[in-house]
């Protein structure tokens, strides 16, 4: 067969790609005969143009799950990329339907590594970009950041998702993009210089990163694995690392990708009405002011204040006890054992844990330390009480319709009286006008029990309550 030249432009673009592998397929040209090029070596490579072919065989159905590994491959800087894949989408039309299983074939390896290598370098771009203030107080953002592979089409919208009230651009060396708070826009690449490189918002972001920069958790060659050095240069608080690590121990990831997050969150008064309703900023402004919090002791031995989590249109607010170890590691509620189980018995209560608010009664983890262990130690009356003011002006925005207190220390900060848990659970008290509290036991007790068929019963028991839940509608 003739040689084809199969032309990709831009070289990482799925639907492009795809154009050309069907033509080139429909015409039954084999892998061996086609050049895959893309603009920049186009006109060095011979051979007839695969657009101009004719088709001679019918079109083939492709599984989603090859489209879907072709997106990730093709934003590889590989240069052989186009033909692994065709060479795979060949094999698949062409006797293999489930090539993709046989994870021991070098195609299908090589395209996974690649698809991998891609997830990596999107993770990193998702948790390093840092956005800056422009100075001409137009309220836009800028962030400057070196991606190694062609990624920013396919991160673009998690940004635009993530930082929707604001206006901002990420400029890259091959490619910028630029959201107004409605769009996505692509452009040209640009350079450093044309970032901004400072502005107020970064003593801020310092000072909150020292404060929640743990020097117990450092570990200095981890943090190199998850923070590239090749990134310092954008990260405000990378400046602080020699200061930082000189004093330390070990370092986490969660904490690196989700605080800058939180904290950066600029939604300009002009656009929050549209984009986001006012009780959401104010919500989110409280857990800003959360984080900062110092009204305890319990703030110093922990990694990060544990605020809130869920649908800020929920009717429903769950209240635990105080983070866990996981949880003050991930600055998440309820993703330790405890949370799993909850989540499970949510589940088969029928209800979905994202549609519910998840708190604490207190939003520091209390800890002993054994060795390396961190064990968890209950929240004393005081610590309860300081805290009841972040649960309140919790309450108070969320306005939700039902609170379910799990355990005896959710009961006593919600209800502000002694409770006799196993007496009053599985009840509806009333809290206020309108809203209702329902109590029960602590997931963590759940896991506490001794012997399968005591953890059992207790378990369903916790079913059992939460299915009263039902009856609540879960939103507005
Ligand atoms: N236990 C709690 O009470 N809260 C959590 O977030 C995790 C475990
Ligand atoms: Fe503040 Fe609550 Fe943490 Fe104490 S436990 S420092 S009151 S957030």
């Amino acid at each position: 067969m003739n040689p084809v030249r199969a032309n990709v432009d831009p070289s990482y673009d799925l639907a492009a790609w795809r154009e050309a592998a069907r033509i080139a397929l429909q015409a039954g040209v084999p892998p061996e005969a086609v050049t895959w090029i893309s603009a920049a070596n186009d006109s060095l490579i011979s051979g007839v143009d695969a657009s101009t072919l004719p088709a001679s065989a019918p079109s083939s159905k492709v599984p989603a799950s090859f489209l879907s590994l072709a997106g990730a491959v093709l934003c590889h800087r590989d240069e052989n990329r186009h033909a692994l894949l065709y060479r795979l989408l060949w094999r698949i039309t062409h006797g293999t339907p489930k090539l993709l299983a046989i994870s021991t074939d070098a195609d299908v390896h090589r395209a996974y590594e690649l698809a991998k290598a891609v997830q990596r370098d999107s993770h990193k771009m998702k948790a390093f970009v840092r956005f800056r203030e422009l100075a001409n107080g137009s309220d836009d953002f800028v962030a400057w950041f070196e991606p190694e592979h062609w990624i920013v089409d396919r991160v673009a919208p998690f940004f635009a998702r993530r930082f929707a009230g604001m206006r901002w651009a990420i400029l890259t060396p091959y490619r910028s993009v630029r959201w107004d708070g409605a769009a996505l826009e692509f452009g040209a690449g640009q350079t450093r210089a044309d970032a901004p490189d400072y502005d107020s918002e970064e003593t801020l972001w310092q000072t909150y990163y020292a404060s929640i920069f743990n020097p117990a958790r450092l570990n200095p060659r981890m943090m190199r694995q998850e923070m590239p050095q090749k990134y310092w240069g954008n990260l405000p608080e990378a400046r602080l690392l020699p200061e930082l690590i000189r004093t330390a121990g070990e370092r986490t990831q969660d904490m690196v990708e989700r605080a800058p997050l939180q904290v950066r969150r600029r939604v300009p008064a002009a656009l929050a009405a549209e984009v986001a309703p006012q009780r959401d900023d104010t919500l989110i402004s409280t857990q800003r002011e959360a984080s900062r919090c110092r009204a305890c002791e319990l703030w110093q031995p922990a990694t990060q204040t544990v605020f809130g989590e869920g649908p800020t249109d929920a009717r429903i607010m769950l209240v635990g006890e105080q983070p866990g170890d996981q949880e003050d590691l991930a600055g998440r509620p309820f993703v330790g054992p405890a949370g799993k189980l909850l989540d499970r018995a949510l589940a088969q209560a029928g209800i979905e844990r994202s549609a519910v608010y998840l708190t604490n009664a207190v939003k520091h983890f209390r800890f002993e330390r054994r060795g390396k262990v961190r064990l968890h130690k209950s929240p004393g009356a005081l610590h309860i009480k300081t805290c009841n003011a972040w649960l309140a002006r919790e309450i108070q925005l969320l306005k939700p319709r039902a609170i379910v207190c799990l355990g005896a220390t959710a009961a006593n900060a919600v209800l502000k009286r002694d409770v006799q848990l196993m007496h009053e659970r599985g009840s509806w008290q009333p809290f206020a006008d309108g809203v209702q509290t329902l109590l029960t036991v602590h997931p963590s007790w759940v896991l506490r029990q001794v012997g399968g068929s005591a953890r059992e019963a207790a378990y369903q028991g916790l079913v059992r309550d939460l299915a009263l839940l039902t009856t609540v509608a879960l939103s507005d």
